[in-house]
């Protein structure tokens, strides 16, 4: 066959499967209250989050950040002028729908932990001390092994994993029977657990549950909490470094009871920086020779982490993010051989308020070295509060929709996409932004961008 002919039966095969998935694809709308459950619902991210919207409820906080709430997209080509805004496009829940519940290690209530965060203004925090003060955290499931440097006593008895389990669903249920909840959503806003790689347990649901029940010490208490939600039917999300529910087990769980997942770890600050800095250098083939990143921060985060085998979870998450984009292997005269070094230090006086550090060492034309410096004054809880509330709101979009396992448009929101077989994660964070718009457009039932242009020049 010619090729042109080839191009067409492949470009109207391509339509037809993806009209197949759209009708595979149906959403239903959103009605009634989505549900939040927090594990780690104390810690600054949760607090900061939670306060947020609870401002943002009496009519003074502003979402800023979010996606969901403020972002537009354009639909169909230029001239069309047409860019509404994302939550016009498609139906989302509503902020005012959520309802929050969740666990901690420490048993202060909303109130008491947002101010314990340092992150947000006493006034603030005081004029929603009503309804912070409502959400008490329940007790949590802990293992000591898997952050040695938290003290908290709020934690369950039960010492059987596969009862642990049982105990988290049947609070679960009681939640959403109680406050007449609709559908759930889970988000890990635990601490990041220590350091470790999947084993064979971690295979089938099988090998998992039995190893639930023998208390295997390959499974860590944010394992249980993922493994909980998805018997509920509650779309996961992991927004830490560690595994949880990226292994197979879960994966195939998720997938046989129709629960989308996703992970891991919050992309904020220097990573933020780092995948919009690293694709903008590789585009114009500047060359790497090193990039030192270093951080002080002083939140309980930088004090768990400061335990060298949790800093090892998130090292590793930190590292790939380089290697990935600039793909050493295939520009090996350009970035076969940089030195890349991520270093956190925990240095309490600054609480939440993080420093950054980076320094570029790069070339370009006929070898000639360049250095670039960044330093950013972040603030690690403000810029992850509203990835907390954007993946909440898709991750209850994809489930309404129907989607289950791995939803890899989410990879926009994570340090260490979580992706299927076979894939390696995207972390461009531009290719991420493209693949998540165009998954909405997909689900809105409109066309796709590939941003060619040509048509605008020729017939
Ligand atoms: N803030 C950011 O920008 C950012 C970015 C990426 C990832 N993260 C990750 O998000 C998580 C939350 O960050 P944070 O700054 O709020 O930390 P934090 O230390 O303030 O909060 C974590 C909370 O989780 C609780 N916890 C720990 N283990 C638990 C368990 N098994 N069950 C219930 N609660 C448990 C702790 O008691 C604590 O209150 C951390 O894992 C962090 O690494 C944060």
């Amino acid at each position: 066959m010619e090729r042109e002919k080839l191009e067409e039966v492949n470009s109207s095969l391509k339509d037809r499967s993806l009209e197949k998935m759209k009708k595979k694809f149906k959403i239903s709308k959103p009605k009634g209250k989505l549900g939040v459950l927090i594990p780690g619902i104390g810690g600054a991210v949760s607090t900061t989050f939670i306060a947020g919207i609870e401002s943002y409820k009496q009519g003074s906080g502003k979402l800023f950040g979010s996606l969901s709430q403020m972002g537009t997209i354009r639909i169909g080509k230029r001239t069309e002028k047409n860019t509404p805004y994302i939550k016009d496009l498609i139906s989302l829940a509503n902020v005012e729908d959520l309802e929050f519940f969740g666990w901690d290690v420490y048993p202060q209530d909303c109130y008491k932990a947002t101010v314990k965060a340092g992150v947000l203004d006493r006034t603030l925090i005081d004029n929603l001390k009503d309804k912070l003060e409502r959400i008490k955290p329940n007790k949590a499931v802990f293992n000591k092994k898997f952050a040695e440097n938290l003290t908290g006593k709020n934690i369950k008895k039960e010492k059987n994993y596969f009862k642990l389990a049982l105990e988290l669903i049947a609070e679960i249920k009681a939640f959403k029977k109680e406050k007449n909840i609709d559908r759930l959503v889970m988000i890990w806003c635990g601490s990041t657990e220590i350091f470790f790689k999947k084993g064979k347990i971690h295979e089938s649901i099988k090998s998992f549950e039995d190893a639930l029940r023998k208390n295997h010490k390959g499974i860590s208490p944010s394992m249980i909490y993922a493994y909980a939600a998805i018997k509920c039917g509650a779309a996961y999300a992991n927004g830490a470094p560690n595994l949880s529910v990226d292994i197979p087990a879960l994966e195939k769980l998720s997938k046989k009871n129709n629960v989308p997942i996703a992970g891991k770890d919050f992309k904020t600050g220097q990573t933020l920086m780092k995948t919009i800095l690293a694709p903008g250098i590789k585009s114009r083939l500047l060359g790497l020779n090193g990039w030192f990143s270093t951080n002080i921060l002083g939140n309980r985060d930088g004090e768990v982490l400061d335990n060298p085998k949790n800093f090892k979870t998130k090292e590793e998450s930190k590292l790939s993010v380089l290697e990935h984009i600039f793909q050493p292997e295939i520009n090996q005269e350009l970035y076969g051989d940089f030195y890349h070094k991520v270093r956190i230090n925990y240095y309490p006086p600054r609480g939440d308020q993080k420093e950054a550090w980076d320094n570029i060492d790069i070339f370009g034309w006929l070898g000639y070295e360049m250095q670039i410096k960044v330093n950013f004054l972040c603030r690690d809880s403000i810029l992850a509060a509203p990835i907390v509330l954007d993946l909440i709101i898709f991750m209850d979009l994809a489930q309404r929709a129907g989607m289950y396992g791995i939803q890899e448009w989410m990879s926009f929101y994570f340090k260490s996409p979580m992706v299927g077989e076979n894939l390696y994660p995207e972390h461009d964070v531009f290719v991420q932004s493209m693949k998540l718009k165009n998954t909405l457009r997909f689900l809105a039932g409109e066309k796709n961008i590939d941003h060619l242009g040509l048509d605008y020049y020729y017939e």
